[in-house]
């Protein structure tokens, strides 16, 4: 017995040892870099039409982290983060060419959107990844960063340098690593398939899954459907004036989800303009998505029936939060 207990604590204090090192090491570190990666050698060719799509996809996305109250994309305080990640700040990612990315290669950003690493192998884990983003629909956001539309025309106006916490450079070395740059060629769905399109909007497109799902850090990237739960919501959030929101369950669970809660139409209605259909607002950081097209939102909708139901009562869940809050 006591031998047991001799192992045991040899074991026990050696685990505790690693752990020492390992947030040693971290505190050191701080963000890991890579090596200088190589990046494709792209030209992305400007047309008008995907001018057109950037300017889409940059509205539910870029322009909610970077723009400044004047739409500008200078970069900005992101307050929805809690505070445990620290003190995040986004960048200046107008043409610029010194505050920003107006000497980056149509390629670095491409290797950037999909990887979170720069051209010199540092690496961003707060930015968003966009692993399943068709190639044609990345060409498009490259095409809007570089038009002659207002948010993008270079300004030197730039937000203060992110201050990472322990917590986030620890997850920088575990769980927020970046992804490998896809080797083969992706596809925009195929946009005759309801549920194809739907899920290429949510989860592709949108990032609808990374705030509806179980856990902001558990989560499965690439094979977004493998996240802890998948659209069942119930993450809590920082809302307007500092608030904490709980988003939703976007299951069909009867009970809890949205079968019963929205009609097709009704859902197009939230998602593109930010009412539900009792007439109240939807709260930051669940901002109207009005560019997507109805026939996207709808591809949504189609694609959420075929999602497994989760039973996760957020209704329930913000009553407590507000009740420990009094
Ligand atoms: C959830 C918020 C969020 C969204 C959405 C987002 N970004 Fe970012 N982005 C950030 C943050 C935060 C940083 C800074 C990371 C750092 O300081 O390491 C960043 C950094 C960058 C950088 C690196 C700039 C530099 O000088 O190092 C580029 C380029 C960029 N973003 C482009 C984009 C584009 C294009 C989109 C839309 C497709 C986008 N971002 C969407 C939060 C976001
Ligand atoms: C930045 C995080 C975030 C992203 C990204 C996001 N949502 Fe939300 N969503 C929320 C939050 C938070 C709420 C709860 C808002 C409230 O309580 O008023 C919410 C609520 C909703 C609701 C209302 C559900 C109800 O119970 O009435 C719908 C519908 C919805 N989101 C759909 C979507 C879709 C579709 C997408 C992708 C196109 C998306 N959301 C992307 C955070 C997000």
């Amino acid at each position: 017995m006591k031998k047991v207990m001799k192992i045991t604590g040899l074991v026990l204090s050696g685990i505790v040892l690693m752990l020492v090192v390992f947030c040693v090491y971290v505190a050191a570190v701080g963000v890991p870099t890579y090596d200088p990666p190589v990046v494709p050698k792209i030209t992305v060719e400007r047309t008008p039409a995907r001018v057109a799509r950037g300017e889409v996809i940059a509205q539910i996305q870029c322009m909610e982290c970077h723009a400044n109250k004047e739409n500008r994309l200078t970069g900005k305080y992101l307050a929805e983060v809690p505070s445990l990640f620290g003190k995040l700040y986004s960048k200046n990612i107008t043409q610029d060419k010194e505050k920003g990315i107006g000497k980056w290669t149509d390629g670095e950003i491409i290797y950037f959107l999909r990887t979170g690493v720069r051209r010199d192998g540092s690496y961003a884990p707060i930015m968003p990844q966009y692993p399943n983003m068709a190639d044609e629909d990345l060409k498009s956001v490259v095409a809007w960063l570089r038009s002659d539309r207002f948010p993008v025309q270079a300004t030197s106006q730039e937000a203060p340098p992110t201050e990472l916490s322990f917590v986030s450079k620890v997850l920088a070395h575990t769980l927020m690593k970046p992804l490998p740059y896809p080797q083969q060629f992706i596809g925009l769905p195929d946009s005759t398939d309801q549920v194809a399109l739907g899920k290429y909007t949510a989860d592709a497109i949108g990032d609808c899954f990374a705030c509806h799902s179980g856990d902001m850090l558990d989560q499965d990237k690439v094979h977004t459907e493998k996240t802890a739960g998948y659209y069942g919501g119930g993450i809590e959030m920082v809302g307007e004036g500092g608030k904490p929101v709980v988003t939703a369950n976007l299951t069909f669970d009867e009970e809890t989800g949205i079968a019963k809660k929205y009609t097709k139409e009704q859902f197009i209605q939230a998602v593109k303009g930010g009412v539900r259909p009792d007439g109240s607002i939807l709260q930051y950081p669940m901002s109207p998505k009005m560019m997507l097209s109805d026939r996207e939102v709808g591809a949504i909708f189609e694609y959420l029936k075929t999602v497994p139901k989760i039973k996760n009562d957020i209704a329930k869940k913000r009553a407590e939060i507000q009740l420990a809050q009094k």
